[in-house]
């Protein structure tokens, strides 16, 4: 079973600023946030989006941990969200998006930066992601984080797109 973690130990709500306007919230996805998280990732990913049965299913698995960034301010607007599949001390890192006007803000360092501190805290000794090698944004991100490259993925994404395998040791 996994430990029970109480996501408020966790991250209460925060602010990107000083600015009271800008606060935001990291919970546990809903089944009623897949209607608009489909919707950045469409927007993101066109037709190499998740469907909402896929992220319905991660929401259903025991081993699936789904987050959802949301802003307290706004109607509590989902502004991003990412997943991560943790078992046996590996976690992987499968989706982090944040939405493109929304970019730029820290806010994907923030669900990184969650999700590392939620793999400690399940006792995860690596985590390991993939990343389209043109996707400097996100390499960037990761790089910054700690993550480095173990291995090339020639063709791994559709369209012949190449990937690394990046794995941050805990
Ligand atoms: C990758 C992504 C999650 C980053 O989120 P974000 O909120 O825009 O990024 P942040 O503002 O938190 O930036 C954090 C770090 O990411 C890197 N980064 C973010 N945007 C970048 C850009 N346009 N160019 C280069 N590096 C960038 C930088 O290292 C930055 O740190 P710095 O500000 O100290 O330089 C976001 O661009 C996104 O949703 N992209 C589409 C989905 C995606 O590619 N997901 C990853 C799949 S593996």
């Amino acid at each position: 079973m996994p430990p029970e973690i109480n996501i408020n130990d966790v991250y209460q709500t925060f602010a990107m600023t000083s600015n009271k306007q800008n606060q935001y919230r990291i919970r546990k996805m809903l089944e009623t946030d897949i209607k608009t998280v489909v919707k950045i990732e469409q927007v993101t990913w066109l037709d190499e989006s998740w469907s909402s049965q896929e992220f319905f299913d991660c929401l259903n698995h025991p081993h699936w941990q789904c987050w959802t960034l949301e802003s307290t301010n706004n109607d509590n607007l989902i502004l991003g969200y990412c997943f991560q599949y943790i078992y046996k001390h590996v976690s992987h890192i499968a989706n982090l998006c944040i939405d493109p006007n929304q970019r730029g803000h820290g806010l994907g360092e923030t669900l990184l930066r969650y999700m590392i501190d939620y793999s400690c805290l399940f006792g995860a000794s690596v985590i390991k992601l993939k990343v389209n090698t043109s996707n400097i944004p996100a390499y960037r991100l990761y790089d910054k984080y700690g993550f480095r490259i173990v291995q090339f993925l020639p063709q791994y994404y559709s369209k012949h797109a190449d990937a690394y395998q990046m794995i941050l040791r805990l």
